[in-house]
């Protein structure tokens, strides 16, 4: 959450600020600003997008020359949106300049501090206060100083720092919030994230928790908290521009929806070997997954969604033990974890606060880590145990889609792997698991054509008051993802049902016309689905049922079927979401909404 970015080099500063920012909005958007050292620090900042910046800026009556600058885009945690409270903040004085990525948890007490010692604040923020307690301690050396602010706050924070008496330096630092090292040749950047500065460079630091950073233009330094060098390994970025890119989409989510199938190959078919999964980047060995006692799989939002799948699946083809946590309520309640027992933890970003916190926790008590990450070289991904990424390519829009994909797809992987290493799957069912699973991302293909035909039907549902989503088994965790995936692009009140469910209490807010999304691709439950859908049809609900093809009979209590191919019925996830995503897709946009950026959210939540 909020995008930082800085640059120090030979360019104008400004452009490339912007540029970076533009492509961190997807970390907050609320408001954004930069500051530009130009014989001063200049200092323009406003509530609203990037674009309101940026309009700010051209109405501004001179323009702005500098090569060095840090740049922010807020997602607000203290204090509303407004100018004020915007980054970059400043010391009174205004030699220190600070864009943060964070919170920082004492900022109550250090402000009164600063209060007695008779500095004045402007803004409601946290941030603030970090700009003057770095200008109370400085004496004239940044990472000195730095190394002091960091000995006072606590909490989680990526910070850029620019002072006046220093034109030629930026410093910089992370704690639980991200933030890498761009290497340019006569110029060096900072960024919370890789998109921002693809276009300049390939290469990356990525810093770990307090590494303090030094940043002149032609040279980087990297410090410990006590101020001893660090050497660090380049981090080199082997994606493409146009990964990053919407080409030609009027979306980043329609495009990452398409790109689906790709996303699955990629992460499931290098891992079929003849009749089997190799999983050959994790160390966990055969006799280590016999003598797993217990799987808690922990993550948040729609990665959450995607570990229900995860223990429905690990449970039936390897009888393990799942239990699935919110990582914001695993990391407090003092789970019961043991010596064999292995945890799951799953990331798109990497970087989400609660769930790397919830990997800490883990590790604490000596359990054994394996992370599901996309970002490669994400904090989750380097403090696993074993890693298996899932090979999405980046993920721009704020509401997953392929990220949760390929989660499901690992998930898969994940439960072939332990069934067979603890024989609870004949070859035979092996071989057919196989050949299921080697069919899904065409499987996903076919859906992404119903495309037009979801089209129609969301003009007919975009002014709905309520949706649900209804399911059973693995169909309610699908209807989970269905439903998140609605109302946080459209705004419209969505819930998910296990349909067994609905009879004790929500049935009572079906109404005539009320949509209902009903997912049927569990034989042993479709009968029960079938009643459950006659029951919400007997108080006026319309139905919008997603079914396996050849279970035609539900075309008799549904106003409208989508088909799913044939598959094993561990995998129909994959396929049903397709449906639920392009409905929430098109809804969205025919309720003028923006899909990308939806209101109040952000992607990489970096606060708790
Ligand atoms: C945010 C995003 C969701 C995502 C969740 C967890 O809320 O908007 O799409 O599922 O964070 O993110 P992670 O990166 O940990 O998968």
């Amino acid at each position: 959450m909020c995008g930082i970015v800085g640059y120090i080099g030979m360019k104008e500063a400004a452009p490339v600020l912007l540029q970076g920012l533009e492509k961190l909005e997807y970390r907050g958007y609320d408001s954004a600003g930069i500051a530009v050292y130009q014989d001063d620090i200049f200092t323009i900042k406003t509530k609203g997008r990037l674009h309101d910046l940026k309009q700010k800026i051209e109405k501004m009556d001179t323009s702005i020359h500098g090569s060095v600058g840090i740049g922010h885009t807020r997602w607000a945690t203290h204090g509303a949106p407004s100018d004020v409270n915007s980054h970059p903040h400043s010391s009174e004085n205004g030699r220190i300049s600070i864009v943060h990525n964070g919170i920082i948890e004492n900022y109550m007490e250090l402000k009164l501090f600063l209060q007695q010692e008779g500095r004045k604040f402007v803004s409601e923020t946290d941030t603030e206060i970090v700009a003057q307690l770095f200008d109370y301690y400085y004496q004239g050396d940044l990472v000195d100083t730095m190394i002091k602010v960091i000995d006072k706050i606590r909490g989680a924070y990526a910070l850029g720092v620019l002072c006046s008496e220093h034109p030629d330096e930026i410093v910089a630092v992370r704690k639980d919030s991200p933030l890498l090292v761009g290497i340019g040749q006569n110029e060096n950047y900072i960024a919370s994230d890789i998109p921002a500065l693809l276009e300049y460079t390939r290469d990356y630091y990525l810093l770990e928790d307090n590494e303090i950073v030094l940043l002149k233009k032609d040279s980087i330094q990297l410090f410990d908290l006590n101020r001893n060098e660090i050497k660090k390994e380049i981090f080199h970025v082997t994606w493409d521009v146009s990964a990053a890119e919407k080409d030609g989409y009027d979306y980043f989510m329609m495009k990452e929806i398409m790109e689906q199938p790709e996303g699955l190959r990629k992460t499931i078919l290098p891992r079929i070997k003849e009749n089997e999964i190799q999983l050959d980047q994790i160390e966990l060995t055969a006799e280590q997954v016999n003598n797993i006692n217990r799987i808690h799989i922990v993550a948040c939002g729609s990665a959450w969604h995607a570990s229900i799948v995860g223990k429905y699946i690990i449970e039936k083809l390897s009888r393990i033990p799942v239990e699935v946590d919110l990582a914001s309520e695993f990391r407090y309640r003092q789970p019961i974890l043991q010596k064999n027992d292995l945890c799951i933890i799953v990331s798109q970003s990497g970087e989400t606060a609660d769930t790397l916190a919830a990997l800490r926790e883990a590790k604490k008590h000596g359990v054994r880590v394996l992370s599901i990450v996309n970002v490669v070289g994400s904090s989750i991904a380097r403090e696993s145990d074993d890693v298996i990424y899932t090979w999405a390519g980046p993920e721009i829009a704020v509401a997953t889609t392929k990220g949760y994909s390929t989660q499901l797809s690992v998930m898969y992987l994940l439960a072939l792997y332990f069934g067979k290493a603890r024989k609870t799957i004949t070859e035979q069912e092996m071989t057919d698991y196989i050949q299921k699973l080697k069919k899904v991302p065409d499987d996903v293909q076919k859906l992404l054509e119903f495309e037009d035909r979801i089209k129609v039907l969301a003009k007919q549902y975009a002014h709905s008051k309520d949706v649900f989503v209804i399911g059973r088994g693995i169909d309610y965790a699908a209807a989970l993802e269905g439903s998140l995936k609605l109302k946080e692009i459209s705004y419209i009140h969505s819930e998910a049902y296990a349909a067994g469910e609905l009879k004790h209490g929500t049935i009572s807010l079906i109404e005539y016309g009320t949509l209902v999304v009903a997912v049927a691709t569990q034989q042993a439950l479709f009968e029960k689905l079938i009643s459950n859908i006659k029951e919400v049809k007997a108080r006026g609900a319309k139905v919008v049922a997603i079914a396996t093809e050849g279970s035609t009979s539900i075309e008799k209590v549904a106003d409208e079927v989508f088909y799913i191919p044939k598959t094993s019925e561990m995998f129909t996830a994959s396929a049903t979401v397709v449906p639920m995503q392009l409905l929430s897709y098109y809804i969205a946009v025919e309720r003028g909404c923006d899909v990308d950026k939806p209101r109040n959210l952000a992607k990489s939540v970096t606060v708790e």
